[in-house]
């Protein structure tokens, strides 16, 4: 029986599943509703034996602008701590079969750092890439200090995060952030042809080589992303974080206290 879902679309094609993410009038943002359907569609197709691939795309313009900013916009600390929302993203890795992400657009904030969560990045010539939480008065949540770090480098992540200004397809690629940049027409085919290749192989060899692959990470990544994490949670008891959503919410320029 096929689920239904509200924010995102399934399918299949062969071994292959794909997963796009479908909130196309606030450019694909990433609310709670949306990351529990796409955990749940990532965790059925991980269980479907007749998959072999996962690929996870957006919209030719936005792979995805970010958590929802309108549905952060008044969380307090305690709330948004009790909620816990990044830890449904926690699920992203234990899937086992290799995800593909397909990207075109904006792959902003948690869009950036929900990419990073896949294991294979093909960017259309389109993509800009950032985490531009900074502008709104906050950090990156999901990920993005402790991830784009370790692909990027220091500086690079540095200055992404601090100017919050993206970079395009062909300098992601440059830094290794993404693995191939191609012609805005044939991003998602590229992606399919990628998973269509993996899903040749072994099935047990290709998840043991990603399981080892992933292990590279584990050890000293996890007390940065809880500190990231606590310290995310913590600037919702800032004014600027309230400045911050309010004024982008309101379409002008936000005015910071640094309190
Ligand atoms: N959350 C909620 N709504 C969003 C959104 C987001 N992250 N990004 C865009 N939207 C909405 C806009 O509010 C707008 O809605 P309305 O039509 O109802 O006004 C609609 O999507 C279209 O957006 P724009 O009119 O702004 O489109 P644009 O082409 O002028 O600009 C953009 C595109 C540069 C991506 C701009 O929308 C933008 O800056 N978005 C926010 C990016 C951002 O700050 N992301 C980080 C979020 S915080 C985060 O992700 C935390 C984390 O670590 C998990």
């Amino acid at each position: 029986m096929k689920t239904t879902y509200r924010n995102i679309l399934t399918d299949k094609d062969g071994a292959i599943a794909i997963v796009t993410l479908h909130r196309p009038k606030v450019l694909n943002a990433l609310s709670h509703e949306l990351m529990e359907e796409l955990v749940q569609a990532l965790t059925d197709f991980d269980q479907d034996e007749e998959v072999r691939a996962i690929v996870l795309t957006g919209s030719e313009r936005a792979f995805a602008a970010g958590a929802d900013i309108k549905e952060m916009s008044e969380e307090t600390t305690i709330g948004i701590m009790l909620k816990d929302q990044f830890a449904t993203w926690d699920r992203i890795k234990e899937i086992k079969k290799p995800i593909i992400a397909a990207v075109s657009g904006y792959a902003l904030g948690g869009g950036c750092e929900l990419m990073m969560n896949c294991d294979i990045i093909v960017a259309a010539e389109s993509a800009q890439i950032g985490q531009p939480e900074i502008n709104i008065g906050v950090i990156p949540g999901a990920g993005g200090t402790q991830r784009l770090t370790r692909a990027v480098g220091k500086q690079k992540a540095m200055e992404m995060i601090l100017t919050g200004q993206p970079i395009s397809a062909r300098e992601a690629k440059e830094y290794g952030l993404v693995n191939k940049v191609v012609p805005n027409e044939i991003f998602l085919e590229e992606a399919m042809a990628m998973a269509r290749e993996i899903a040749k192989k072994s099935p047990v060899a290709t998840r043991l080589a990603k399981e080892a692959i992933l292990k590279v990470f584990d050890t000293p990544i996890s007390e940065g992303l809880l500190f990231e994490r606590k310290n995310f949670y913590m600037l919702f008891s800032s004014e600027d974080q309230k400045e911050g959503m309010k004024a982008f919410l309101e379409k002008r320029q936000p005015t910071f206290s640094g309190k």
